[in-house]
């Protein structure tokens, strides 16, 4: 790993969202319990109702998958919180505290492992990449709604 590429993963952010489910179980204060735990740090949070075209964009790459659209009904059926935390390798870090995405695959102690057993009702999102983090922060938080 050059300097560079350990620089910005020291420093890392990822986009997280408590998917609907999480918000009507009140488990988001759980959710970020746990990632304050890991010594991330919450550097943006909302709570807001995706709409349609917000649910497409964000889920596009899914487009031709078979559950497209009960994903698309799941994620636009009540609010979400979506959020940012950053923190030394934390899109790593985040999905490692989530657990697999099929709630049944993910070991106890993970999010999903402990509250979740449906992968229609997943719990959270979590980014997958560096590149996905940057374009899925961005969708969701304009530059000012981030904290410095
Ligand atoms: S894939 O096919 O490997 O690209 O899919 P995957 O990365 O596992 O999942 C992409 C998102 O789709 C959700 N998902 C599903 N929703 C409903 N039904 C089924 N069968 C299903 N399979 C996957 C999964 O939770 C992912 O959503 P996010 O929000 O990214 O976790």
């Amino acid at each position: 790993m050059g300097a560079s590429s350990r620089l910005s993963s020291m420093n890392e952010r990822t986009f997280v969202m408590a998917k609907p489910d999480a918000v009507q179980r009140g488990l988001v204060g759980e959710i970020i319990k746990r990632l304050e735990q890991r010594q991330l740090r919450l550097v943006g949070i909302k709570r807001i109702q995706i709409d349609q075209a917000l649910a497409e964009r964000h889920y596009g790459v899914h487009r031709e998958k078979p559950f497209f659209s009960s994903l698309i009904e799941y994620i636009t059926s009540g609010p979400v919180v979506p959020m940012v935390w950053e923190g030394p390798n934390a899109i790593t870090a985040v999905r490692a505290t989530m657990g697999a995405t099929h709630p049944l695959e993910a070991s106890p102690g993970t999010v999903r492992g402990d509250f979740g057993l449906d992968i229609d009702q997943n719990l959270v999102h979590s980014s997958d990449g560096p590149d996905t983090a940057q374009a899925e922060i961005s969708l969701f938080f304009g530059a000012s709604e981030l904290g410095g």
